[in-house]
């Protein structure tokens, strides 16, 4: 652009820190965009701790990666920190360790000790009271009070960062925070992050990435929680499917892979039943899983591609991209949110369309098998129908042409077709159309 003069205009700290506060997180999904940094400064082990101490309650997040330099602390200090990124790296934007933080205390301070020999921790703080009165981005060194120092105390001699969040203001009351409330919401906040980050990072949590990370909150392990029950014998994979895509001279690839989960009879135990229902219960955990970099950015529901149906319960789908696909898929700064592409969401219509018509006939079958039938032999629990006379793998075999042919129908684009077609089977030819796993 050719202009005959210029003015730099420094933007108002004062009013940018508070606007930049209410982007979009939540407390869990703040704590996640930390542990973030962790996992990308090749922590092993991440100790996060809530703790109630009225007014002076604190939130700890600590690891024990790679640390930082005292330069690179105040540049990772910066709104927009100035660095590059390599393809699967977390961050993206340079923003989260302060609007994370800041969008739920008043004041960060950062501790943090590197690998190197003879290096010290080194100490700095954001304070959101300091900011707005001297209108400057401020980075202080904080003096050394207690959670200084616990800080220090818990790097040791080794190399790691510890993140505080003091002046809880977003999280307790202003007026009362000594009250019996703020001790309350604080362990609900504890347990709705454990929840959260074992969602969120469960690949890492089970060394899918070829290293495990622990995470722990108030000293209890975080366990994952992996939405695809992959030690479940009865859970169905349908193909994976892989999709390249190209847009705004960028390409990359994005992958599909589609599971029924058993219904609750064949699983193994009904605790496990319950445990892979998840926090939403099983109707709204159904859905599409979509990961960047194999950590869980956004679940539950179809995202437009269908709607929630207790029907189709059964049906998860997990979508990974990779960072080079970031402006594609249009990554928040939260990392709580994403856009499928329109390319992409025709291009996934069908493989999840099919995925549910299976999901549903697994569901339509297990209600059929909860319904006494008198001649039904109780402890077959597969999931196909009771066929006239046939033993169970000719069985098997029939309720695999049902499918077949459903899916091919919808392959075809001939679902409606194929709907009407089966009505009259299931008139003229009950018995087949049971066989076939298709009867109502
Ligand atoms: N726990 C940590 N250990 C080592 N370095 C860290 C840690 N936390 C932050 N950093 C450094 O500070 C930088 C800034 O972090 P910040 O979260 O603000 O942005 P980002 O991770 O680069 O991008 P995003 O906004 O997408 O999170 C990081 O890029 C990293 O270099
Ligand atoms: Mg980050």
């Amino acid at each position: 652009m050719q202009s005959r003069s210029s003015v730099s205009i420094t933007p108002s700290a004062a009013r940018l820190t508070e606007s930049l506060r209410d982007i979009g997180y939540d407390f869990p999904a703040a704590v996640a965009d930390i542990v973030d940094n962790s996992i990308m400064a090749g922590a092993e082990r991440v100790d996060i701790m809530i703790e109630f101490d009225g007014a002076d309650s604190f939130v700890s997040i600590a690891d024990d990666g790679h640390g930082m330099s005292a330069n690179g602390l105040v540049e990772a200090l910066r709104y927009g920190s100035r660095r590059s990124y390599s393809r699967g790296d977390l961050g993206r934007y340079g923003l989260g360790l302060k609007t994370a933080s800041l969008s739920q205390c008043r004041s960060v301070t950062v501790v943090t000790q590197r690998e190197v020999p003879g290096s010290r921790a080194v100490a700095r703080m954001l304070d959101l009271d300091l900011i707005a009165e001297w209108d400057e981005w401020l980075v202080v060194d904080p003096v050394r009070d207690a959670a200084v120092e616990r800080a220090r105390e818990a790097l040791g001699d080794n190399s790691g960062t510890v993140v505080v969040w003091r002046k809880l203001d977003r999280v307790l009351p202003e007026k009362r925070p000594h009250g019996a409330w703020g001790r309350r919401r604080l362990d609900g906040l504890a347990a709705k992050t454990a929840e959260h980050l074992g969602v969120v990072f469960h690949r890492f949590l089970e060394g899918a990435r070829g290293r495990t990370v622990a995470v722990t909150v108030n000293g209890e392990k975080v366990e994952p929680w992996n939405p695809f029950a992959p030690d479940e014998p009865a859970r169905i994979e349908l193909a994976p499917q892989r999709f390249e895509l190209v847009a705004d001279g960028v390409s990359g690839k994005a992958e599909l892979r589609r599971y029924v989960l058993p219904s609750r009879d064949l699983f193994s135990s009904t605790a496990e039943f319950e445990r892979l229902s998840g926090p939403l219960n099983w109707n709204r955990q159904q859905g599409l899983y979509i990961y960047r970099a194999d950590r869980l950015v956004q679940w539950g529901g179809w995202n437009g591609v269908r709607g929630i149906d207790e029907h189709t319960k059964l049906a998860r789908a997990s979508l990974d991209f990779d960072t080079d696909l970031d402006a594609v898929f249009n990554i928040n700064v939260a990392k709580i949110r994403v856009t499928i592409p329109l390319q992409l969401r025709q291009m996934i219509e069908r493989p999840i369309n099919e995925l549910c018509g299976q999901a549903d006939d697994i569901y339509r079958k297990t209600s059929r098998r909860t319904v006494p039938e008198p001649e039904a032999a109780n402890d077959d629990v597969s999931p196909v129908p009771k066929g006239a006379g046939t033993s169970p793998i000719s069985r098997q075999v029939n309720a695999g042409v049902g499918l077949a042919l459903r899916a091919a129908a919808m392959h075809a684009g001939e679902y409606e077709s194929f709907l009407r077609v089966l009505d009259v089977l299931r008139q003229q030819a009950p018995e087949i159309a049971e066989s076939l796993g298709l009867a109502r």
